[in-house]
C-alpha cells in the first residue's frame, strides 16, 4: 500500500499526550501539523475544518475523549466521568451532519461503560487504547472498501469525484479515494476529475493536493464543468463518499453531490458511493432526517477576493454544507463489508456490525 499523505490525526506522547493532526486549513500551501493539548482546541479544529470528512472527524473526537481523560484533574472515577461527560457534550456539538461523530463518541462511552468504577490511570489507558483502535480500524476499513470496490472500476477509467474523501478525511487512504487508490495500485491506469468543491474547495485545496502527492493523474474542473466533461463522453463513473447514510440508501455528502448524481444520470453514468458501515444511520428511515449543518456566510461570501458583500453588503446567503442523494440515483454503496445494490434498505441491513 502505497501512502505518503502523513497521518491525519493520531495520538503523539509529548507534553503527557496531545492529538496531532495535519492542519487541513494550511494545505495545498503548508503541510502544517496541529498539536491539541486541550478537548476545546480538538472541538474548535472539528469546526473549523482543520480535521475534516466523516471517519476523521470520528478518530479526532474518539481521541478528543482520550485527551479529555488524560488532561483531568481528577483522581477518583467520579470526578473523571464527570469531566468526560463535558467533554462529550463539547465534541457532539461540533459538528451535526457526520454520523461517524458520533458512531466514535458512542464507542467511546461503551469503553467507559466497561470500565465503570475503575482507577482514573486504568481509565485513560483504556480510553487511548480503544481510541487507537478506532483510528486503526478506520485505516483498515478503507484498504477493505477500497479492495471490495476493485470490479467496479473500469481499466483507464475518468473517476469524477467531488470534495475530498480521501486519506485526509479518513484516518488513512481514504473512501472514493481508497477506491481510487485500489485501482491505481491494480495497475487500471485511471484518471480522476477533481471537481474543486465550493464553497471551500476541498476538491481543489486538498484532493488535487492528495492525489498529486502520489502520482496519481487528475485534472482539477470548477463545479460548473462537471456536466461539460460527461456530455464529451469523458466520465467513466462517479465516485464520492458521505457523511451520512440513511436506512434507505439517501446519503449525505458535500454540498453540490446531489447536482452530480443528476448530472450523472442524465448522461447514464454510475454513481458510486464509498463509506465505511459507521456512517450509515440505521437510525434514520430516509435521507429528509438528515441534520444538514449550515456554516457562515462568510464562506460563500469570500473566495480569494470577496465575490459578493461590497457591491450588496446586505445580499442574502445561505449556506448549507452537505445535501442529500435520493438513493435511486445511486448504483451502489461500497463498504468494507462489499457491495451493496438497491433496494438498499435490504442490502444495508445485511452490512450492520
Ligand atoms: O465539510 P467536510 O470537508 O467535512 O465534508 C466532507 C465530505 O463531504 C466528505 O465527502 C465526507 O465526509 C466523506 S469523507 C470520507
Amino acid at each position: 500500500m502505497q501512502q505518503r499523505v502523513p497521518p491525519t490525526v493520531t495520538w503523539a506522547d509529548v507534553e503527557g499526550g496531545v492529538v496531532r493532526m495535519i492542519d487541513q486549513t494550511k494545505l495545498p500551501g503548508e503541510l502544517v501539523m496541529l498539536d491539541c493539548r486541550e478537548v476545546e482546541c480538538v472541538a474548535q479544529a472539528i469546526e473549523r475544518l482543520s480535521v475534516r470528512g466523516a471517519p476523521a472527524i470520528g478518530c479526532a473526537a474518539a481521541l478528543g475523549m482520550a485527551l479529555a481523560a488524560h488532561r483531568s484533574q481528577a483522581d477518583d472515577s467520579d470526578a473523571l466521568r464527570k469531566d468526560l461527560r463535558t467533554a462529550r457534550e463539547r465534541l457532539a456539538a461540533t459538528r451535526p451532519t457526520a454520523v461517524n461523530l458520533f458512531w466514535a463518541l458512542s464507542q467511546m462511552d461503551r469503553a467507559i461503560a466497561e470500565h465503570e468504577g475503575e482507577a482514573p490511570d486504568a481509565m485513560r489507558a483504556a480510553l487511548l487504547t480503544r481510541a487507537e483502535e478506532i483510528v486503526e480500524d478506520d485505516l483498515q476499513r478503507c484498504v477493505a472498501i477500497g479492495r471490495n470496490s476493485l470490479e467496479l472500476i473500469p481499466e483507464g477509467a475518468n473517476i469524477l469525484t467531488h470534495c475530498n474523501a480521501g486519506a485526509l478525511a479518513t484516518a488513512g487512504y481514504g473512501t472514493a479515494l481508497g477506491v481510487v487508490r485500489a485501482a491505481h495500485e491494480a495497475g487500471k491506469g485511471i484518471h480522476v476529475w477533481v471537481d474543486e468543491t465550493r464553497p471551500l474547495l476541498q476538491g481543489a485545496r486538498l484532493t488535487a493536493w492528495e492525489l498529486c502527492t502520489e502520482g496519481i493523474p487528475a485534472t482539477l474542473i470548477t463545479d460548473s464543468m462537471a456536466g461539460y466533461v460527461m456530455g464529451q463522453g469523458r466520465v467513466d463513473c462517479v465516485v464520492v463518499g458521505s457523511d451520512r447514510i440513511a436506512a434507505n440508501g439517501d446519503v449525505a455528502n458535500k454540498i453540490g453531490t446531489y447536482t452530480v448524481a443528476v448530472l450523472a444520470e442524465r448522461h447514464g453514468i454510475p454513481f458510486y458511493v464509498a463509506a465505511p458501515v459507521s456512517t450509515i444511520d440505521y437510525e434514520l428511515a430516509s435521507g429528509d432526517l438528515i441534520p444538514i449543518e449550515e456554516r457562515s456566510r462568510e464562506e460563500v461570501a469570500m473566495l480569494a477576493h470577496r465575490v459578493a458583500e461590497p457591491v450588496c453588503p446586505d445580499v442574502a446567503i445561505y449556506n448549507p454544507a452537505f445535501d442529500v442523494t435520493p438513493h435511486e440515483l445511486v448504483a451502489a454503496i461500497v463498504t468494507e463489508k462489499g457491495i451493496a445494490r438497491a433496494p438498499y434498505a435490504g442490502s444495508l441491513r445485511a452490512m450492520r456490525d
